[in-house]
């Protein structure tokens, strides 16, 4: 009896002890997913620098935004008019998540005519590249036009 307690308590702590080293990983990598993005997202939109293109967008990246095509050149021709109208800075970041190899960004930004916007940005990390992106925009409007109280941030 005592040697079967044992033997189930074995297998238990073992298969504990996996699980928690599986857990670390993820978490490792969720960090670094996020990390990585948030370095892209502030070299290539807070400090206009669109070299990061290179270092953190693999060059088979997929783009859903309609607006841009697919891989890096296309990308970079979307930063240089974007960034040229707004003052370097960080990026105003409001929540962010991260779910095993996608991240997500919801941010608070003006587009080509100073518009104020609303983006929720979702990017998916491989091997330390970001390869795919898809975002959804939305116009913030002014608190007059809203049916509650609250700011969009
Ligand atoms: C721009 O980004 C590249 C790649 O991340 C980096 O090597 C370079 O130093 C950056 N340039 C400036 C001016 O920050």
């Amino acid at each position: 009896m005592n040697a079967v307690i044992l033997v189930s308590f074995a297998l238990f702590a073992s298969v504990f002890a996996i699980t928690g080293d599986e857990c670390l990983t993820r978490y490792q990598t969720e960090e670094d997913n996020l990390k990585l993005v948030l370095s892209f997202y502030d070299e290539a939109f807070g400090q206009h620098n669109i070299t990061a293109v290179d270092k953190y967008i693999s060059s088979d990246y997929i783009q859903h935004n309609p607006h841009v095509g697919d891989g890096q050149q296309p990308l970079k021709d979307f930063l240089v008019p974007f960034n040229a109208i707004k003052t370097k800075g960080p990026v105003d970041i409001r929540h962010t998540a991260v779910s095993g190899d996608i991240v997500w960004l919801h941010l608070k930004t003006t587009g080509f005519n100073g518009e104020p916007l609303a983006i929720v940005d979702i990017f998916r990390v491989k091997d330390g590249k970001i390869v795919e992106h898809w975002d959804v925009i939305q116009e913030v409007p002014t608190l007059s036009q809203s049916k509650n109280s609250h700011p969009m941030f």
